[in-house]
Formats: structure tokens, sequence, C-alpha cells
């Protein structure tokens, strides 16, 4: 039954120590406390199958002997459909969810029971989870469903290689508009998202040039099956990004029109050969009528008529259209200052609400804007009552220092996750408006932009790895506190040294923090390169021509989102958060300059002047940048040497970095507004 050590067929392109890094959280480290050692083996000993066995129980059962040979040098024994004593027993129970299992134990028994095989594999991780992190197996009486039906990932992949917004090296599945033959890293790709419960993704970009505007064709199709099986093997859906306008870019018609019936005709046939060739295909993605993509505006039509026209083509099929709201083609116009690109999203998808199909799922960012360092949440989140929506986030660093900086991200997104819209009530929290338990959707769930590549440890930073891993557990769980995630990971990756473990907290937990303090202030976002999006420019974002996204002169800063006096924004929330924003009594301190215009001495709640907050936070954050490297340099003699040195060049580079945002900024705000530090501390 046992075909490979998965990640050990790498040997031949990585060294030992390169491996390290490329197992992430599984490590499967030997262990060394011979008394827990004992205490758990009895439980492992024997695997007993009481089910049918399929692809996906297979590497279950490969992953349980990988790392119990591993981390106990044991070969637990697999018979089919025999009771045990000892060990541990597999079944089904049809009365449960599809992802939901129960692990209980006692007697050194382990029954592990599953709503399905893919629940089997979650289980199975989960015990591996609990021995990596050395809990006890004893009494145990465990219940697991995930919050959320589908928990997935998005490649902004494309087929010369590069990836859109990629900090970890190029495309694994793309090379020279070529499939890589070699689908090894795929597999283990495939191994590390299952192990923290992803049932979902995309493999090429948002944005669909030309060439993958052909993968729906045959060219294509036999590649994008052998991928999509891989991932299918261990319980993961795979979809494709489509183009909008394939049937013009195939050279087929001249026109995309949804209501056309030439091209209701085209997307049906090539539904049918996709689903032909590619059965389990979970559907489409599309991003349409945004940043220059083609959609359904250019016909006069609404969004919903271009959904829905695929939900048609995919519903034989069981096939879902993800159509993403990212959509903010309104001209911004600085002299009237009314015009908002925060607006646009709600604008536009508001009114159609209860008008797509129920094969069609909305994708919503989690702010208004592009996920950067702080933002209020969507207000189309709760605003959409009779509309499947999914939550979407990035876990590739593109404003939050790109996988050279260390930024922890779950705190980021449990501020987003609990959330009370006020949709129905106090307490309608955005983790139970995007689950779909508050407005009963059929299809729920969060997406999320991957963070990894071809590079060694596969997320450039090593910690990065923390992100792709901790979003998995948080969207299976909502309620894990980040010290939870942060603490799993860490026993997982690196060890159970009481003081690496501590140490490691002290660098991760203030991470989204400390990068917020040294770049864009109060929730003003932006002041990065347009570009690239890395580094400070404080102007690199305009308006048109006439302005710049922050507003700031000799006066003032920030924008004014109000219904008073403002762009009106405030307006797309709920009374009581329309309320809190609008004051700029109650508005949080770290949204000020998101919702208000005031003047750099304008009193914050905290007590301190706006250009004073701005002066402290810049020195504060380099100064948290300098005690991370303080704390990693501590660990040298207890991480091995590959990654305590990749983790350290990066940090190095962070301050760098760190300095530079805060000399920038300081430095123009000290000019434009010609106040000084109250502490007479350099302004550069
Ligand atoms: C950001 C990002 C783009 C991306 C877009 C999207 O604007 O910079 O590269 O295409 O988001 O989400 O579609």
């Amino acid at each position: 039954m046992v075909k490979f050590r998965a990640s050990e067929r790498m040997v031949d392109m990585l060294s030992e120590e390169m491996l390290t890094s490329y197992r992430a959280w599984l490590q499967y480290e030997p262990i060394e406390d011979q008394s827990y050692a004992s205490n758990v083996s009895a439980y492992l000993k024997n695997v007993a199958v009481n089910l049918d066995c399929d692809e996906i129980i297979d590497n279950a059962l490969i992953e349980w002997q990988t790392a119990l040979g591993s981390m106990l040098q044991m070969n637990s024994a697999v018979d089919v459909g025999s009771e045990l004593d000892q060990g541990l027993i597999l079944k089904l129970d049809a009365s449960y969810q599809e992802d939901t299992y129960t692990i209980d134990s006692s007697e050194n028994l382990l029954t592990l029971t599953g709503g399905s095989s893919r629940a089997i594999l979650y289980g199975i991780f989960h015990v591996l989870r609990l021995i990596q992190q050395r809990k006890s197996l004893d009494n145990l009486s465990i219940k697991e469903t995930p919050k959320n039906k589908i928990r997935m990932i998005n490649h902004w992949d494309d087929m010369d290689g590069s990836v859109e917004r990629g900090y970890a090296g190029e495309s694994f599945f793309f090379k020279d508009y070529k499939f890589i033959k070699d689908r090894q890293r795929i597999h283990d790709y495939a191994r590390l998202l299952s192990s923290v419960g992803i049932n979902a993704l995309t493999i090429n970009n948002v944005n669909v040039h030309k060439i993958e505007t052909e993968l729906v064709t045959d060219t294509y199709l036999a590649d994008v099956k052998l991928t999509s099986d891989i991932f299918n093997q261990y319980g993961i859906t795979m979809y494709l990004s489509i183009n909008y306008a394939a049937p013009i870019e195939l050279g087929v018609l001249d026109t995309a029109d949804p209501l056309d019936e030439n091209v209701i005709a085209f997307w049906e046939k090539t539904a049918k050969r996709v689903y032909e060739v590619v059965p389990n295909l979970g559907g489409f993605l599309v991003k349409a009528d945004s940043e220059n993509r083609p959609g359904p505006f250019t016909y006069n039509r609404d969004h919903a008529e271009g959904a829905n026209m695929l939900g048609k083509a995919l519903e034989p099929y069981g096939g879902i259209v993800i159509w993403r709201c990212f959509v903010y083609n309104n001209k911004q116009d600085w002299r009237d200052r009314k015009t908002d690109r925060a607006r646009a999203a709600y604008d536009h998808f508001k009114p159609l609400d209860g008008k797509f199909n129920d094969n069609v799922v909305l994708q919503i960012k989690n702010g208004p804007m592009d996920f950067q360092v702080r933002e209020p949440v969507s207000p189309l989140i709760g605003e959409l009552k009779d509309t499947n929506q999914f939550l979407e986030f990035q876990i590739a660093q593109e404003y939050l220092g790109q996988q050279r900086h260390l930024v922890y991200l779950i705190p980021q997104w449990k501020e987003v996750l609990e959330f009370d819209t006020y949709a129905k009530g106090k307490g309608t929290k955005v983790k139970d408006i995007v689950s779909g338990e508050v407005f009963d959707n059929k299809i729920a769930g969060i997406v999320a932009v991957s963070n990894v590549g071809i590079d060694y440890n596969w997320t450039g930073h090593t910690m990065a790895q923390l992100n792709l891993y901790g979003y998995g557990r948080l969207i299976w769980n909502p309620d894990l506190t980040a010290e939870e995630i942060a603490m799993e990971w860490i026993k997982q990756t690196f060890g159970h040294d009481p003081q690496l473990i501590e140490t490691i907290m002290k660098m991760v937990m203030p991470s989204w923090e400390a990068y917020e303090n040294y770049t864009s202030p109060l929730g003003i976002g932006w002041m990065v390169n347009v570009s690239h999006h890395y580094g400070p420019n404080i102007d690199g974002y305009e308006y048109d021509m006439w302005g710049t996204y922050h507003y700031a002169d000799r006066n003032g800063i920030g924008v004014d989102r109000t219904i008073a006096t403002g762009t009106g924004y405030t307006g797309q929330y709920y009374k009581e958060n329309q309320e809190l924003y609008e004051s700029i009594e109650t508005c949080p301190d770290e949204l000020l300059l998101f919702f208000h215009h005031v003047p750099y001495t304008h009193v914050l709640q905290s007590g301190k002047t706006v250009i004073q907050h701005i002066y402290d936070t810049h020195f504060k954050g380099v100064e948290q940048v300098e005690e991370m490297i303080e704390h990693w340099t501590s660990l040298e003699d207890k991480i091995d040497q590959r990654r305590y040195q990749d983790v350290k060049e990066r940090l190095e580079h962070q301050l760098w970095s760190a300095k530079e945002w805060r000399d920038t900024i300081n430095t123009y705000f000290y000019r434009k507004s010609g106040i000084a530090d109250e502490h007479n501390r350099k302004i550069y």
C-alpha cells in the first residue's frame, strides 16, 4: 500500500537542510522523550480499516506510516476490516456531515470516525498534529466540523511561469506556457493544504491572458485533469479562472454578450467538453469588468446577467461560478472629493442582491480597498441577504512586506471575522455570515490568495509558512486564537524547546502591529509604489492626476467618507457602525484617516495629536523590528543553520526597509505640517 514517502522524492533536488525547510510543519521529528513515546505507541501499533479504501484513504495511511516511521521508528501495521484491542480503528458514519470527524480514545484504542474519506484524512492529520505537539492521546473525545464548507486557495500563477504578486519564486504548475511535467511538488503541496483542511483551489491567475484562456480547450484539458486528480487524492477540488471574453479571445465569435445565443451556446459547449475530460472540476472563477478585464458591462449587461449565463452552463455538471466583487471602475475625481473607490463593491453589487443563480457565489475582499495593512471590513458583507458569498483574504503579503517582512496575518483576519456587522441585530459577525449560517446560503466559505512558489521553503520567508498554516486552521475554526495557532505551528515546525517557543511567540505576535507602526498610519493605507507595491512612496497612488489617496496638505490629512460632508461611504454600513465611523469622536483611532480628514493637531482618543502619533509609531515600529532581530539571534543554537540564516537575512532587510519607511514618512509629514516632534527627536 505504501507508494513512497511523499517529500522524500525531492531528495534528488534538495539538500537535506533544504528539505527541512521544504517539510514546513510536517517535520515529523523523532520523539526524544521516551516516556511520551511509550505512552502513545500502544495507540499507534495497528490500524484497522473498517471502510472502503480509495485514494484519499490510501494517502491518509501513507501519511500515518510515514509520520510514525519518522517520529517513533515504528511500522504501524494496516489491516482491512478487522477489530482491534489496541491501535487505531477507522470507520465511516453516514450520519456525519461530509467533513466531520470524531476521535475517541480509551485503553490504548483510538477510534477515528469520519463523514467521508476526506474527513478521515483530516482526522489522521489531527492525531499526527497532537503527536507532533506531544499531546496525550488518553481519553480523547474530539468532534470537529469545519465552520466553513468551502476553504479555498486562489493562485495567481501565469502560464509563462510567473506568479502575479508572487514572492516565493516562480509557479510550480506552469513554465514556458506548459504544465510542469514533474508533479511531485503539487503532490506535496496538496499534502500541506489538506493537513490544514483546505478543500478547494484555483491554479491560474484571476487575470486570464490569451494563453490561459486556452486552459478550457483541448490544448490543455488533459493536463488540467492530471493536476486536478492529484488534488482530488487529497480531498481538494480544483477550479479554473476563466476569461469572460473567451469566445472572442479564442477566435470563435466576435462578441461575449451574455445574452447572445451564440455566446450561450459557446459556454454550454465549452462546459460540456471541460466536464467530459475533468469531471471533478469545481467550476470557474471570474474577474470581470475590473482592472481592464472584460465583462458584461461592455454589452450593457449587469453582473448578474453575466454570471448567471455561466452558471447555467455549469449547472448540469454541478459546477459553480465564483464571481469577484473587486470592481472599481467608477471615475475618481479629487476635485469634488465625492467619488470614492471604497464605495465601489457595494454600489455595484448591493442592487443585484437576490438576482444570482443558486450556483453563483460572489467573492468579496475583506476590505473595501485592496488588502491594506488596515481597512474597515467591507460593508457588502452583511448586505447581501439573498446571494451566496465568499470572503477573500490575501496570504501573499502584497502590501504587507511581500514576504520579506515578518508579518503574522492571523490577528488581522481575526478582527475581520469577529467584526459585528449588525446585519441581523447585535452579534451578526462576519464569521457567521461568510460561513452561510446567518442567511442560510447554499454555497459559502473563505478564499485566500496563495503565498507559495517554487522556492525550496515554499513561501520565501520561512516565517510566512505560518500564514499559510494559520489560514487553514483559522478558517476551519475561527474560534482558535492567534496565539493557539502560532503555538501549534512553532512546535511542529521548530520543536519543543520552551525558550524557543516563547521567543518566536514574542516575534510573531506583535508583528502586524509593528508593520502598521512603520508604514502608513491610522488606516490611510497605500503610500507605496504604484507598480510593485513595495517600499514607501507617499504620493505613489493618485486619483486621476488630481490628488493622492491620502489628501495630505499643509492643513491636514485623511479622506472624508462621512455622509454629512464626505463621500457618503459610511452610509453603506448598518446604523450602529455608520454612527461609529461617522462621528469623529467615536471613530476608532486606527481607522480615523480612512473616514475623516483632520488637522495634524487633531487629538486622538489616545490623547496624542495625529502628527505626534505618526512620529512616535514610526520610531516604535523600527524598535520593534530591532527587538525581533535580538530575539531571533538568541535562537542561533536552537535552529538549523539554513532556516536560521534565511530568517536572519530577511529580518535584517526588514529593519533596513522599516527605517526607510520611518524616515520617508516622518520627513514628509514634518515638511508638510511644519510641526516638529515634541520630544525634539530628529525628524529626518
Ligand atoms: C490587486 C493586485 C492585482 C490583482 C488584483 C485582484 O490590485 O495588485 O495584481 O490582480 O488585486 O485582486 O484582482
